[in-house]
């Protein structure tokens, strides 16, 4: 039976600015670039592809029309939004739902399959499928050494890298926009020192972040301040050292003026690899939130945390609820998802990983009366993950009994005892648990869904309570409504004292109460410790990694950069972005303290 062509009726909750952004970028449109559907057609659109999967498992024609009206009211009423890739692409020609890959590279020109320039043509056809791609260029020899067959000189990581990035300008994501990457290369490679510079230059290598891979080996010589080996990439001879400090130095200035390099703690990641039996890690995807294996895929998936609070109570249950849906839509998408490469293809349904995370936490915390950077609010944002992972893999279980567990269970992190994968010292990593997904969540950055969801972005802290936001090359006015109907309903408000709070891009005025001041306090005014210890708390129930920004004020230093970075290593994060107020031209987000 076909679905109905129009939308459910119900009650939708979209704004002004959630359409304006879907016009601009999602709705299908006409040749002349006009949108031919609205974004309630595009909504029941994405639901009843998703819901479709439930057919193969049998159930029955009823049973899926409810469904997809399930996932409609779901992502319209912003309780949840699947990533960017999925809301463009389902029930399209494209059909790619997914946002996070990773392609392996190779140290040869062309092997037919994951050379360098075969990778080449598969980061563009994900590209043009609208994902973003992450890559190691660690197994590339070094710059000058020898070429065999032409007897000539390699030219390096760094040039291919290059050459990734020139071709990502050619192709737009899905149509809209411009492919996104991630370069990783291991601290222990032989050029680990130009890669750390290669972003100086701003205009530079702009499609990619870059992340440097570091090894347990890499901070056990920092902490003693000893040096540490680098490896021919070809047979893994040892062609030098370096000093931990310097080389470490060197990153977190390079962080300190430009945000770049990143740091990927690659063996802690890897402890926490569920198919170990498959391969490690292979890199992130670009915004650093998913450590892959090579040839694969995470389609992401984040609750609007705020959602579910009204007059100051959580309501847990409407949460476990759309947590439950939200797990169960994240799976449908594998089944139903058109991919790029078929060896994306065959990973994806052996391991069937999604990742579910959160968006609106700040917005949480503020209609709780919390500050963010509080214990208080770090143990909720500790709480609220833990109860996102329970949540979310119950109902990745339910699914497995009811569907079957992810064909490689049996020996992932998650299986029975005799032959599932231990630590190094023959220790289970995590308890026994059927799963129909070998990973359940991650917290992505929700740059643009949390716009379309009318929420604050990821973990972060409100960004500002007053700005102006750049959105695809449209300034848009942004104000915090929670702090608008306070400030209104206590008697103190004043479009003056909004048009300070724009200007800034603080809340410390007098008029404002020293309670909301503290609950109101934005993401540049809380300490980078804070920022790093809700990461950690966050961490703590978090299957994949992290995205957040650590900011820092314009006046902080290099010392104090270096003392997040190892900080962050110290709580167990699984890598650190950083970001001084100011070091980069054309942020996306601008208060009037920085434009
Ligand atoms: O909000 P949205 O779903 O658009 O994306 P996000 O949560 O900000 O980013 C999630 C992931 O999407 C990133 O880590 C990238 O893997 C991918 N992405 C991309 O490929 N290209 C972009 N321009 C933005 C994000």
């Amino acid at each position: 039976m076909p679905f109905a062509a129009t939308p459910p009726e119900g009650l939708v909750t979209l704004s002004q600015n959630a359409r304006t952004v879907l016009d601009k970028r999602y709705l299908v449109k006409d040749k002349t670039g006009k949108s031919v559907e609205k974004p309630e057609d595009m909504f029941w659109r994405v639901a009843t592809v998703v819901a479709e999967a439930d057919r193969r498992y049998g159930a029955s024609d009823g049973a899926v029309q409810a469904l997809a009206e399930e996932f409609y009211f779901l992502m319209t009423q912003r309780r949840f939004e699947p990533n960017s890739p999925t809301l463009m692409n389902a029930g399209r020609p494209l059909g790619q739902l997914s946002a996070c890959f990773v392609l392996p590279v190779e140290d040869a020109l062309s092997n037919g399959q994951n050379g360098i320039y075969d990778s080449l043509r598969s980061m563009a056809l994900i590209h043009q499928s609208g994902g973003g791609t992450g890559f190691s260029f660690s197994r590339l020899r070094s710059k000058g050494s020898m070429v065999r067959s032409t007897t000539g000189v390699a030219s390096g990581p760094i040039s291919f890298m290059e050459l990734y990035d020139a071709s990502t300008d050619a192709v737009k994501q899905g149509g809209t926009r411009r492919g996104a990457n991630m370069g990783i290369l291991r601290v222990d490679h032989p050029d680990v020192l130009d890669f750390v510079a290669c972003k100086e230059d701003l205009t530079k290598i702009t499609n990619f972040n870059i992340s440097v891979g570091i090894t347990t080996k890499f901070m056990d010589a920092l902490k003693a301040d000893g040096s540490y080996d680098l490896y021919d990439p070809a047979n893994g001879a040892v062609v030098a050292q370096l000093r931990a400090r310097d080389v470490w130095d060197r990153m977190i200035l390079g962080a300190w003026r430009t945000g770049e390099p990143g740091v990927f703690f690659i063996d802690e990641a890897n402890k926490y690899n569920p198919v170990p039996h498959l391969g490690a890690y292979e890199a992130t995807n670009p915004c650093g939130e998913q450590p892959l294996l090579a040839y694969d895929v995470c389609n992401l998936g984040s609750v609007n945390l705020g959602y579910y609070v009204s007059n100051g109570v959580v309501d847990w249950d409407a949460m476990r609820r759309d947590i439950a849906l939200s797990t169960h839509f994240l799976d449908n998408i594998i089944d139903v998802n058109k991919y790029p490469l078929p060896e994306i293809d065959a990973l994806s349904k052996r391991i069937r990983r999604i990742g579910l995370g959160v968006m609106g936490f700040a917005d949480m915390l503020v209609r709780l009366g919390i500050p963010y950077d509080s214990a208080e609010g770090v143990e909720m944002g500790r709480r609220v993950m833990e109860f996102l992972d329970v949540e979310g893999k119950k109902e990745s279980e339910r699914l497995a009994k009811d569907r079957g567990a992810f064909p490689e269970w049996a020996r992932s992190i998650w299986g029975p005892d005799e032959t599932c994968a231990r630590d190094a010292n023959g220790q289970r990593i995590r308890p026994m648990q059927l799963l129909r997904n070998c990973n359940v969540t991650t917290v992505a950055p929700t740059g643009t869904i949390s716009i379309i969801a009318g929420c604050s972005s990821g973990l972060e802290p409100l960004f500002a309570v007053a700005f102006m936001r750049n959105q695809a090359g449209v300034m848009m006015p942004d104000v915090n409504e929670d702090f608008v109907s306070i400030a209104k309903h206590e008697g103190w408000y004043s479009d003056e004292l909004m048009e300070r709070i724009a200007k800034t891009g603080s809340v410390r005025h007098a008029e404002v109460p020293a309670k909301w001041q503290a609950v109101f306090n934005t993401a540049n005014n809380i300490s980078p410790e804070y920022h790093i210890r809700m990461q950690a708390a966050f961490q703590q129930h978090c299957d994949s990694a992290i995205s957040k920004t650590t900011n820092f004020s314009h006046t902080a230093t290099v010392d104090d950069v270096r003392a997040i970075y190892e900080m962050a290593y110290d709580m167990k994060c699984k890598g650190v972005t950083v970001y001084r107020d100011g070091s980069r031209d054309g942020q996306v987000l601008s208060t009037g303290a920085t434009a």
